[in-house]
């Protein structure tokens, strides 16, 4: 196939074709990683502005470094320390950017939907990096790209996706991409924190974290939000969320087969054990060293160059 969007905004809009396009021309990139030089000249000339308005160490990094494997030309700018801070607006501040010759923005925000009002307002290209509770198409992408490398297809697999679903990004994004390309998800955690029309998304619901854990190809473990609960707790106590969703050694003792994902940051001791996160069982790392390669493709590919 040939590409031709301009942005990437969100797994909900590609198509699976598409999906697998990205993961396909990322395999290329991982091999390029594994050299000595590793780097390449896909963008050089290029500018690549990583705008992050939202905290973050992976993601940010992680295209910083992607765009400089490309020879590309990047600049990092959080809200601390610019113009944004004085009371800026995100548009005044991207179109002021774009006025010295931007090739693509990598946009991080804390309100859903601002990569899509970034993408009406410039003309340069746009790539989500993360909108609020809506979407991370990139870190699902390499999730999706982990699942595909480590358990060899991900059609007719079943993954569960624990815990913080109601304000997770991540998850929703996954969603997206795991059942476009043929898998079963089961969204596993408490009432609270599940919303409550997920099934619409064609997933089903599961508060039983050891079912999940028998029918389960892959778990992605995701971190619970403290800071998104607007002051209310989700759960009686951390120590019950552990005993009742927490992935532990002597949980997993049933499954060595398992795969433990984790998007990061993680909340040690509370979705996942010291032992799992650092155990055989985990890819939380091959996951961070492949978004290396899958952003270096997404970069190339909205770029515009084959
Ligand atoms: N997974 C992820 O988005 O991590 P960061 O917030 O550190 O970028």
């Amino acid at each position: 196939m040939q590409w031709t969007r301009k942005h990437l905004l969100g797994l909900e809009e590609l198509s699976a074709e598409e999906i697998t396009f990205i993961l396909d021309r990322a395999d290329s990139f991982k091999e390029i990683c594994t050299r000595p030089n590793k780097k390449v000249p896909a963008l050089v000339g290029r500018t690549i502005v990583n705008m992050f308005f939202e905290n973050s160490t992976r993601t940010n990094i992680s295209f910083q470094l992607a765009a400089r494997r490309l020879s590309a030309d990047i600049l990092s700018f959080s809200k601390a320390g610019t113009s944004v801070a004085k009371g800026e607006t995100m548009i005044d501040t991207a179109l002021n950017i774009e006025a010295m010759g931007v090739d693509v923005m990598v946009l991080r925000h804390g309100a859903s939907g601002a990569p899509w009002k970034l993408a009406k307002h410039v003309k340069c290209a746009v790539v989500n990096a993360g909108d609020g509770q809506h979407e991370h198409p990139t870190q699902a992408l390499l999730d999706l790209y982990t699942i595909r490398e480590v358990r060899g297809r991900i059609a007719g697999l079943t993954v569960g996706i624990v815990g913080d679903i109601a304000h997770s990004r991540v998850a929703r994004s996954n969603i997206w991409g795991l059942t476009k390309l043929g898998a079963r998800v089961l969204a596993v955690g408490p009432t609270t924190l599940i919303p409550r029309d997920i099934e619409k998304m064609g997933v089903e619901v599961c508060h039983d974290m050891d079912r999940a854990i028998r029918e389960c190809d892959v778990l992605n473990m995701l971190r619970i939000q403290f800071e998104r609960q607007g002051g209310h707790n989700p759960f009686p106590s951390i120590r019950e969320y552990i005993q009742m969703f927490g992935l532990t050694k002597e949980r997993l003792k049933s499954r060595p087969d398992l795969v433990v994902m984790h998007p990061g940051p993680v909340n040690r001791g509370v979705e996942l054990s010291p032992e799992v996160a650092d155990g055989p069982q985990s890819v939380i790392l091959r996951q961070v060293g492949n978004g290396l390669a899958v952003r270096m493709a997404v970069l190339q590919l909205v770029a515009g160059v084959e």
